[in-house]
């Protein structure tokens, strides 16, 4: 496994690779990023992780200071997963001051986007980077970000990218709890409390199978049992797994969709649905 910090030596090192399946992240690796590399191996017979805390995806109000960067513990837990791990710094990536962006779809403002203003642009820009200097055949994304994914997937199509992206499935603690690298802010207490959100999804998606169709009221009864419970909610929503839209009545493919905070530390999470 080859570590690489600058553009033109990653550019060298995969000039001759013919099909590299690539996984991007901010490093503080855990099992969530661990699966998609080793799904990443039946995609490509060169796997590329790269690692790099993106300054332009944060707010200026949010963690990017204090986003745990760990990238020795990091690159011994891709050793025989991967064959090279890009990681750059912040210089390498925008020795400049970036000015030219992607505009992500209007959905990018909704959901998280609401919350986050300019956070998908941010990470829009710097996948579309990450895709032109890697320029990998598969790029793989969690469905724990499903908003990200669907944005990324819009990217690649309407800007006609050369590459094929592949969705990995949430990986989960035992209780439940998706893992995230923002989970190690949550103290005892708080971690204790984390698991209700997804037990919160599992019951409306359970409610939606047996046929609730007051979606609004669903909605609006888990957000007040959450906030009952001490969480600062910024959505739940039923969601179009296609277009992220509210779910219409047409569609049988919906996504239900949560962030809510604890403390400081906010958290997202989601479950498919789909109906009989
Ligand atoms: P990061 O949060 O490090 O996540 C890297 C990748 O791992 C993303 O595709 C994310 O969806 C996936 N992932 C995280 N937790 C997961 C879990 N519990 N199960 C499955 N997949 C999981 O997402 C980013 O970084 C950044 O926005 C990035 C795409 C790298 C751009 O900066």
């Amino acid at each position: 496994m080859q570590v690489i910090s600058t553009i033109a030596e990653l550019r060298t090192r995969l000039a001759k690779e013919r099909a590299v399946a690539f996984v991007p992240t901010m490093g503080n690796l855990h099992e969530g990023h661990l699966n998609l590399m080793r799904m990443a191996r039946e995609h490509g017979d060169c796997v590329v992780a790269s690692i790099f805390v993106n300054p332009l995806q944060f707010g200026p109000s949010e963690d990017f200071d204090k986003y745990p960067r760990t990238l020795e513990a990091d690159c011994a837990k891709l050793q025989g997963l991967v064959d090279v791990v890009f990681a750059p710094s912040v210089d390498e990536m925008y020795p400049a001051r970036q000015s030219v962006f992607v505009e992500p779809p209007p959905i990018a403002s909704e959901l998280c986007g609401a919350a986050r203003p300019g956070h998908f642009r941010g990470m829009a820009t710097v996948v579309l980077k990450l895709l032109n200097i890697v320029q990998p055949k598969v790029a793989l994304f969690g469905k724990k970000d499903y908003q990200q994914l669907h944005i990324i997937r819009r990217m690649v199509a309407e800007l006609n990218l050369p590459v094929h992206i592949v969705g990995g499935e949430t990986v989960r603690a035992q209780d439940g709890l998706a893992l995230s690298s923002r989970n190690q802010y949550l103290n005892d207490a708080e971690r204790a409390e984390a698991v209700f959100l997804s037990r919160t999804l599992q019951g409306m998606r359970q409610a939606i199978l047996q046929g609730e169709r007051d979606i609004e009221r669903l909605q609006q009864d888990v957000v007040s049992a959450l906030v009952a419970r001490g969480w600062q909610v910024d959505y739940v929503e039923v969601r179009n797994q296609s277009d992220l839209l509210p779910a219409g009545r047409g569609q049988r493919e919906w996504v239900i969709l949560a962030a809510a905070r604890l403390g400081a530390t906010r958290l997202l999470d989601n479950v498919e649905v789909t109906l009989a």
